[in-house]
């Protein structure tokens, strides 16, 4: 059955379109385009984004969560994406005021959007051997390479993984990936930042998946190499670890852990000294990921704040069969970590609650589908 509900006088709806209202269990978002007020569903068909606080571009609003778009007046998505639509609901001027009615004129249509690999579990094989990826994240100019004592102690332990122990290992160095910065939609509310990344499903260009899969899906062991800069871990190094806000915050909004039983080590070099305060900022972050860490959980070079005699500090980690064997070790201590953790598997694959957080529910549009 219609109902009409008023919503004031013109001259008072003018003042604060546009605006989310609820009516019965509908969430709306009321629009003025064109000299006549608009009615469509609050929340979007992609995330539940608030429309109301979308951008309006000519007739259609833009969802301020990941730009999806919707049209004001038939509440479908643009050219090639019409078959999506939020409802409509049918408004009136009144001499009274203005009104909409419930239920909505169309209702939603949700397509169904072939959903992301990165959303599929991959499986080992029983017995497989363990799987170690390290990643480089020190950036140079790839035509006109230089050394870097980061990367070669990487590696070392990469090799010595793959040939000593038998682990299947990869490498990947960020400088050969384009991908984007982080667009801080976790900023606009949680529940904007999502698995997989927004960027990543929006944009097939965008190059950080080979990371998403390694760390999500295919590594038990991973080892991060960082230059010392500035005092902290490289710039591409926050641009990855950025990105994967989007896999700690699963953790946040819906108690799922992504990244379970896999083990995380560090390799951090630098001409001038900081290591304790780089190793305490990398723990922490792939702490809160979900990863553990073996005795020991890094190795670090550096020769102190006066050592500006940069040709030197790369000499000596050259020359260097200490730091070579320490990068042995490194991968040696995070593997042995990881065998324990998957000798007890069965034990520590329990439900995992993080505590001192609560997954918030709040920031959803919360539309009732009509
Ligand atoms: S575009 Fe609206 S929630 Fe993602």
């Amino acid at each position: 059955m219609t109902v009409w509900h008023r919503l004031g006088s013109t001259a008072e709806l003018m003042e604060r379109v546009p605006f989310a209202l609820k009516l019965d269990r509908h969430a709306i978002a009321l629009f003025h385009y064109q000299g006549r007020f608009r009615a469509i569903g609050n929340s979007c068909n992609h995330q539940g984004g608030p429309l109301a606080e979308g951008r309006l571009r000519g007739e259609f609003v833009m969802c301020p969560w990941h730009a999806w778009e919707y049209s004001v007046v038939t509440g479908r998505g643009p050219e090639g994406y019409d078959e999506e639509q939020v409802p409509v609901f049918d408004v009136e001027e009144r001499d009274d005021g203005v009104y909409v009615a419930t239920p909505p004129a169309s209702p939603r249509k949700l397509l169904k959007h072939k959903p992301s690999h990165l959303l599929e579990a991959h499986p080992k094989p029983p017995g497989a051997p363990p799987r170690l990826l390290g990643i480089s994240t020190t950036a140079m100019d790839e035509a006109n390479p230089r050394f870097s004592t980061s990367d070669a102690l990487l590696e070392h332990a990469v090799r010595h993984a793959s040939t000593s122990r038998r682990a299947e290992t990869q490498l990947i160095s960020l400088r050969e990936l384009k991908f984007r910065h982080c667009e801080g939609n976790y900023s606009k509310a949680s529940h904007a930042c999502t698995w997989p990344c927004a960027i990543t499903e929006r944009d097939p260009e965008d190059g950080l998946t080979p990371v998403y899969e390694g760390l999500v899906h295919w590594a038990d062991v991973v080892l991060i190499a960082t230059p010392i800069r500035w005092g902290n871990a490289s710039s591409l190094y926050y641009k990855m670890i950025e990105r994967l806000n989007c896999v700690q915050n699963q953790i946040t909004i819906r108690n799922r852990v992504l990244i379970k039983n896999k083990v995380a080590a560090f390799i951090i070099t630098g001409g001038q000294d900081n290591i304790q305060a780089v190793a305490g900022s990398m723990m922490t972050f792939w702490s809160e990921l979900g990863y553990v860490f073996p005795p020991f959980p890094f190795i670090a070079h550096s020769r102190g704040w006066d050592a500006e005699d940069m040709r030197n500090n790369v000499r000596q980690v050259k020359a260097s069969e200490t730091l070579r064997g320490a990068s042995h070790e490194l991968a040696d201590r995070a593997l042995d970590f990881w065998t324990v953790l998957d000798h007890h598997r069965l034990e520590l694959d329990k439900p995992m609650e993080r505590a001192g957080r609560k997954a918030n529910r709040l920031e959803t549009a919360g539309e009732v589908t009509a």
